[in-house]
């Protein structure tokens, strides 16, 4: 079998022109939303999925701005910024990309954040909702995975899920959501023995290890739905996932590429977070 690739730049580059109609409207209503993202330090990874974030929100008309600020603001600052970015009615949502700096801690800043402008998901109550299934903000890589699979109208119900990573912003979150499409989910990560025990009865594949091509045909199992959410990039300066492209695309039914896979998504689904927040105003 010759897998269907899911082309994510595609399909972000779809919803980003149905937000942009969406943002037209709302500008008529007097709503213009707005995104405030901060960045600490010079990550250069961060810096350019920051430049990514600015230019798709341009795209479709969402206003952002970036408050940048030098690895060593202390945390106090930090959460004095967020406290007035939540106070500050022009600000829709705030995002402040990840990693920090090791003086901070993360979940201090998370915590500090207004739910309602939490556009990342990332905040307790969020987490919380999400797992009950209430509406809320969805964490956007998770968001993603599930906009693609249902844009393929590829059936999770029933399904056997097998998600490799456990991390709070993806591995977690996106176990949780295909849980609540019915899906029969396993998680596995660093500590998991006989890894292919698990990968190789997968239906759906979500692979978030963060190292390049460790998932190879040989793992999976014919016909099976292959996501692949790491972004690697190789000392020749290539981008790579986590996942054997070239091997799995024979073994697969349907598979995201790296890039032009989950990466434009994530950047999508935090737009379509940002709309929600700045409609969410219309209800106060
Ligand atoms: N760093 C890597 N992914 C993310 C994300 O989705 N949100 C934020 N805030 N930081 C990140």
């Amino acid at each position: 079998m010759t897998a269907e690739v899911i082309n994510g730049k595609d399909l972000a580059q779809e919803l980003r022109m149905n937000m942009k109609e969406e943002v037209t409207k709302l500008k008529q209503k007097g709503i213009h939303p707005h995104l405030t993202v901060v960045l600490i330090g010079d990550n250069p990874a961060s810096k350019s999925y920051v430049k990514g974030k600015e230019k798709a929100a341009a795209e479709v008309g969402i206003s952002s701005s970036l408050i940048e600020l030098p690895a060593s603001t202390s945390e106090e600052e930090l959460l004095n910024l967020i406290h007035k970015l939540n106070d500050d009615i022009t600000v829709n949502g705030i995002l402040v990309q990840l990693p920090l700096p090791k003086h901070i801690s993360e979940q201090k800043v998370i915590d500090t954040i207004n739910p309602d402008k939490d556009v990342d998901g990332f905040h307790p109550i969020n987490v919380g909702k999400m797992m009950l299934g209430e509406d809320t903000f969805l964490p956007c890589t998770p968001y993603g995975i599930i906009t693609m699979l249902k844009s393929r109208s590829i059936d999770i119900e029933g399904k056997h899920a097998v998600i490799i990573g456990r991390s709070n912003i993806v591995g977690k979150p996106v176990g949780q959501l295909l849980l609540n499409e019915n899906a029969t989910v396993t998680y596995c990560h660093s500590r998991t023995t006989n890894l292919k025990e698990y990968t190789s009865k997968a239906d759906i594949l979500i692979v978030a290890i963060g190292r390049p091509n460790v998932i190879t045909a040989d793992d999976i199992k014919e016909g099976a739905v292959v996501i692949d959410v790491g972004i690697n990039r190789l000392e020749t300066g290539k981008l790579t996932g986590d996942v054997d492209f070239d091997s799995a695309v024979e073994k697969a039914s349907y598979i995201t590429p790296v890039p032009k896979g989950v990466g434009p998504m994530t950047i999508a689904m935090l737009l379509e977070n940002t709309i929600k927040a700045a409609k969410g105003l219309e209800n106060r």
